[in-house]
């Protein structure tokens, strides 16, 4: 117990040094080798969700919780399952409208704020220098917390640079431990850096075995931006539960569909955030480190790619 506690206020220590040096510098930091996703980052015994080192030195669960379509009392309860059952990144954004009800959940989780990592993200209508620092105070008092530890522009439209600029200095304030940005193709990067202070940590955009984004893919890779992947199962569109493909992978592993897709997010190096309504299904999403797809297996399933959306009403 002690060992902990004191492992616990290491932990702090680092966080507010971390908090301290990048507040200080607001210059693009190089990334060692081990840092670069794609290679799998150690599991640690502590903590069944291994973590991965953004590109400013703060760490992030491989495995989080999403929270798109959850609303009112079922979203406090799934938030609230979904950390009583181990996950401790959450996903939201202002247009989900759920901010309120994603805090409900970790109220009543009980768990202490800085065991978690939350997510939320700009909506398009708050964009542009000013509107950026009020929407982001807005989605802390409907999440009710004090610091958010991660905060991405959700799509690249409109003024994406004067919001960039204001999440910056609510970077180096110290409310944000790291801003990114969301379905950003490597082009509208490229333009954000070519005025930002602080490159993004992290992208998040559609990545599910129909549409493997192999592009992005190298892009962030050398950009050393971590991907993550919004809509890991297709949010269960093109049948994926029903992929005879996907069940036959699985039932040499003995591990079902979600689980086969999951691990595969995660061999690749990739934050994947799942959404469930099912306590089961989101315990059936954690059990994914204890086995490892073979070559021939990720070969497979690279071959299930389509290089196409399955959101189309989207773009
Ligand atoms: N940045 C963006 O633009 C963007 C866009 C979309 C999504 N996102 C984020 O990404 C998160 C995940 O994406 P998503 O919500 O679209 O969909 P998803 O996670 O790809 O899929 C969710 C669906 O999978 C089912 N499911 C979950 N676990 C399962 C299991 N073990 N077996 C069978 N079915 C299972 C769920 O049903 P049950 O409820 O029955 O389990 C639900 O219908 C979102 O919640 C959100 O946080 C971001």
């Amino acid at each position: 117990m002690k060992r902990k506690n004191q492992t616990e206020e290491i932990n702090r220590r680092r966080f507010l040094q971390i908090g301290a040096t990048f507040a200080a510098s607001a210059v693009f930091l190089p990334l060692s080798a081990n840092n670069a996703f794609g290679a799998l980052p150690s599991y640690q015994a502590e903590n069944s969700i291994p973590k991965i080192t953004l590109n400013n030195g703060i760490e992030m669960p491989m495995l989080g919780f999403g929270t798109n379509t959850l609303n009112g009392p079922t979203c406090v309860r799934c938030v609230s399952d979904a950390i009583s059952v181990g996950y401790r990144l959450i996903d939201t954004a202002n247009i989900y409208g759920n901010e309120e009800f994603v805090g409900e959940g970790i109220k009543q989780s009980g768990i202490k704020r800085e065991k978690l990592f939350i997510t939320s993200k700009l909506w398009v209508d708050d964009y542009g220098y000013e509107s950026t620092k009020k929407a982001f105070e807005t989605s802390l008092n409907k999440l009710g917390i004090e610091y958010l530890d991660l905060y991405l522009i959700h799509r690249p439209r409109g003024d994406v640079k004067g919001s960039w600029k204001a999440m910056e200095e609510l970077y180096k304030e110290g409310k944000i431990r790291a801003i990114g940005v969301s379905n950003f193709e490597p082009e509208q990067l490229d333009d954000l850096m070519a005025d930002a202070k602080i490159k993004p940590a992290l992208n998040q955009i559609e990545t599910h075995v129909f549409f493997q984004q192999h592009n992005s893919y190298k892009a962030l890779k050398k950009y050393e931006i971590q991907m993550e992947a919004w809509s890991p199962f297709a949010a269960g569109r093109n049948g994926i539960f029903t992929n005879q493909i996907l069940a036959d992978i699985g039932k040499k592993y003995n591990k079902s569909i979600a689980q086969v897709c999951l691990r595969w997010h995660y061999q690749r190096g990739i934050v994947a955030i799942p959404r469930s309504s099912q306590k089961a299904h989101m315990i059936e999403n954690l059990d994914i480190f204890d086995f490892e797809l073979g070559k021939t297996d990720m070969k497979t399933i690279a071959k299930l790619d389509l290089n196409i959306t399955q959101f189309p009403e989207w773009e």
